[in-house]
């Protein structure tokens, strides 16, 4: 197992990438009620970006994701996953999408090196769809994740944010695609955060619940084959041929696992989504710092994560919304 091993011995082998905080879609529980144009932009470009996931592979980061904001809506992003399919050691490049532009990217991005996709998607009512998001385009998600699914980016999972009395009574829609399609479902716990969401637990629906729920569909067993480390749990309905994930930060730590550093659009290092703690890259990269350099701040980030977060306890993030961590 490769990795830099952070204060609580755990093996930190995954960088997220947020390569743009800006969004097509406007979902009720992510915006900030900011204007896209208002969040500030100056960007890693993508050799900045590859010059940190070079530093990081030598470290021992193995596996990148590309997240957002909606990472397809910076331009060429393929160019950016061939750049990264190139650095020696990355061996799995993702990317977590809105799915918005899925259908018109997803051969460029499987031919430059990418590996698989997440995409998010609350509900498969189209009004609801609308509702939640902003924008009426379920259409153009469900196509995208087709496309995905059909040019190999496998295995597409698909994310689900359950809110109460907004989308809950979806579970078990979801849950049967697993076995209908094949689908791999994540069910992910609400979590309050960012600027608006910051204490309101009133909408989050825990993950025993929705297992209860699903319950109805048959026998869920554990499937813990894919993944390993990360945060989610993963179960099988007997015979199917889609998993079903359950991601519970609100009930259930599952920091004891966590492999991952994060990468802000304008060049933060990110130990944990739910704290605010960021060491500052950028201003080395663009000083012209040296290899030494950049591994050291890589290091500091590693060495101030924290062992686990308090949100449950109504202490989170509060200077970025979802949008700019990218989830
Ligand atoms: N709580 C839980 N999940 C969230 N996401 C965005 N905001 C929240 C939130 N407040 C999810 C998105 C996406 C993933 C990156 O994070 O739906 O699937
Ligand atoms: Fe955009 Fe994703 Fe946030 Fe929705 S959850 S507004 S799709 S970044």
């Amino acid at each position: 197992m490769t990795g830099i091993v952070d204060s609580w011995q755990r093996q930190i082998n995954y960088l997220r990438i947020s390569v743009t905080d800006r969004c097509n879609f406007n979902c009720i529980y992510c915006t900030d009620g900011l204007a896209p144009s208002a969040i500030n932009s100056d960007n890693l470009c993508y050799e900045e970006i590859a010059r940190v996931v070079g530093v990081a592979a030598d470290m021992g980061i193995t596996k990148v994701r590309l997240t957002g904001g909606e990472p397809l809506l910076r331009p060429d992003l393929s160019r950016l996953v061939g750049m990264l399919a190139q650095v020696k050691g990355i061996d799995d490049i993702s990317l977590t999408t809105n799915g918005m532009l899925l259908s018109r990217y997803a051969t460029e991005l499987k031919r430059a090196g990418l590996k698989r996709v997440n995409v998010s998607l609350d509900t498969l009512q189209a009004e609801r769809f609308g509702r939640i998001t902003g924008h009426d385009r379920l259409k153009e998600v469900l196509d995208g994740i087709e496309a995905a699914r059909r040019i190999g980016l496998n295995p597409v999972k698909i994310n689900m944010v359950v809110l109460k009395g907004i989308n809950d009574d979806e579970v078990i829609d979801f849950a049967r695609l697993t076995i209908a399609q094949g689908w791999h479902v994540r069910f992910i716990e609400y979590m309050p955060v960012g600027v608006r969401g910051e204490g309101d637990d009133s909408v989050v629906v825990s993950a025993a619940q929705i297992f209860e729920s699903i319950s109805v569909l048959g026998t869920l067993e554990p499937d813990e084959g894919e993944d390993g480390n990360g945060p989610a749990r993963y179960y099988r309905f007997t015979g199917a041929e889609g998993t079903i994930g359950f991601i519970s930060a609100m009930t259930e730590h599952f920091c004891r696992t966590c492999n991952r550093l994060r990468l802000t659009a304008d060049g933060q290092l990110r130990p944990c989504l739910l704290d605010d703690d960021e060491v500052d890259i950028k201003t080395v990269l663009r000083n012209g710092g040296g290899l030494k350099e950049l591994e050291g701040l890589i290091r500091r980030a590693v060495a101030i994560k924290q062992e686990q977060h308090h949100l449950a306890e109504g202490i989170g993030p509060g200077k970025r919304s979802m949008r700019q961590i990218g989830g």
